[in-house]
């Protein structure tokens, strides 16, 4: 093991020929721990690109589902009909990139071609990697998407759980928090001034529902038993006898996101596709 791997980091093949190259033939993108800052990735450029990370990193890819691709879609049967299932076309086609997206990159962790990737789901229906696929270390991931974009993340042991929700204007701006927030939020909340109001809902919202989807329940947890604070800052919870960190995170793009984790919330590394 190079001392780079110990550190985790991504491969990037230096030709779009090396799929079969050495790693000695690529560069090697040594992402420092705990930065917050975003990398973009060539992503679609990149075939034969390997990816790896360490115990306790997070990898957060955030890529832009109108953005044409030659190579997509990827998708298993069952994907590509629950994609004809979309009224509007362009819902399908982001559903057909989403999916593909999650499985490109997934693959380079596996080290598994991306259509030969096999999930399953849980009781509520959040889809996980087998164990151990092509005897790599499990690798866990969550996916969230709105409107134009896609939120991926990848942990190699820890669950994790991400929102992501471009920012839009609602009608009963209130009558959407009192559905999500706990007593005392709702209480903090309605002393904030207007201006505020728009941002701590947005706030508060994609951390409950990234500690939802970290727990692997999504919203079969009423998010108004969790308790996470309007103040908008990292916080450790408890939630059915197992504990989180979630935390807002800074994108580039008019999004608001979030990120929960199961256990301690070390360095997140950010990638955005191009
Ligand atoms: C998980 C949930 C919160 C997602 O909400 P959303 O805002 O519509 O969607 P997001 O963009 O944040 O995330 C969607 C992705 O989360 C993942 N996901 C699905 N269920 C999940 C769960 N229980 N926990 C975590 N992640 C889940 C999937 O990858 C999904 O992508 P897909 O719909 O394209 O397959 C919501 O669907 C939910 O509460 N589901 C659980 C309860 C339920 O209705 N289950 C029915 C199926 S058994």
């Amino acid at each position: 093991m190079t001392p780079q791997r110990e550190r985790g980091g991504l491969f990037i093949p230096s030709t779009h020929e090396s799929l079969s190259g050495t790693k000695r033939d690529r560069d090697l993108i040594y992402i420092p721990r705990r930065t917050k800052e975003t990398r973009e990735i060539g992503f679609h450029d990149a075939q034969g690109a390997e990816y790896f990370m360490i115990a306790d990193e997070i990898h957060l890819w955030i890529g832009d589902l109108d953005q044409p691709s030659p190579r997509l879609p990827i998708l298993s049967q069952k994907e590509e009909v629950r994609a004809q299932q979309f009224l509007k076309p362009q819902d399908a086609r982001r559903f057909r990139v989403a999916h593909s997206f999650v499985r490109e990159i997934l693959g380079r962790y596996v080290k598994q071609p991306p259509d030969k990737l096999e999930f399953e789901f849980n009781a509520a229906g959040k889809p996980f990697l087998q164990e151990e696929v092509g005897g790599a270390p499990r690798t866990f991931f969550n996916l969230a998407h709105s409107d134009r974009y896609a939120l991926l993340a990848v942990s190699r042991d820890q669950e994790v759980g991400v929102d992501i929700e471009v920012e839009r204007e609602f009608v009963d701006l209130p009558g959407m928090a009192r559905q999500i927030m706990s007593c005392a939020e709702w209480t903090s909340f309605r002393c904030l001034p207007p201006e505020a109001a728009h941002d701590a809902f947005f706030d508060l919202w994609t951390r409950k529902e990234a500690l939802l989807k970290a727990a692997g329940t999504g919203l079969l947890i009423d998010p108004r038993e969790t308790h996470l604070g309007i103040p908008n800052k990292p916080v450790t919870v408890r939630l059915q006898g197992r504990t989180f960190c979630v935390e807002s995170v800074l994108l580039s793009v008019r999004a608001k996101a979030a990120i929960a984790v199961e256990g301690e919330l070390h360095g997140i590394h950010m990638f955005k596709a191009r």
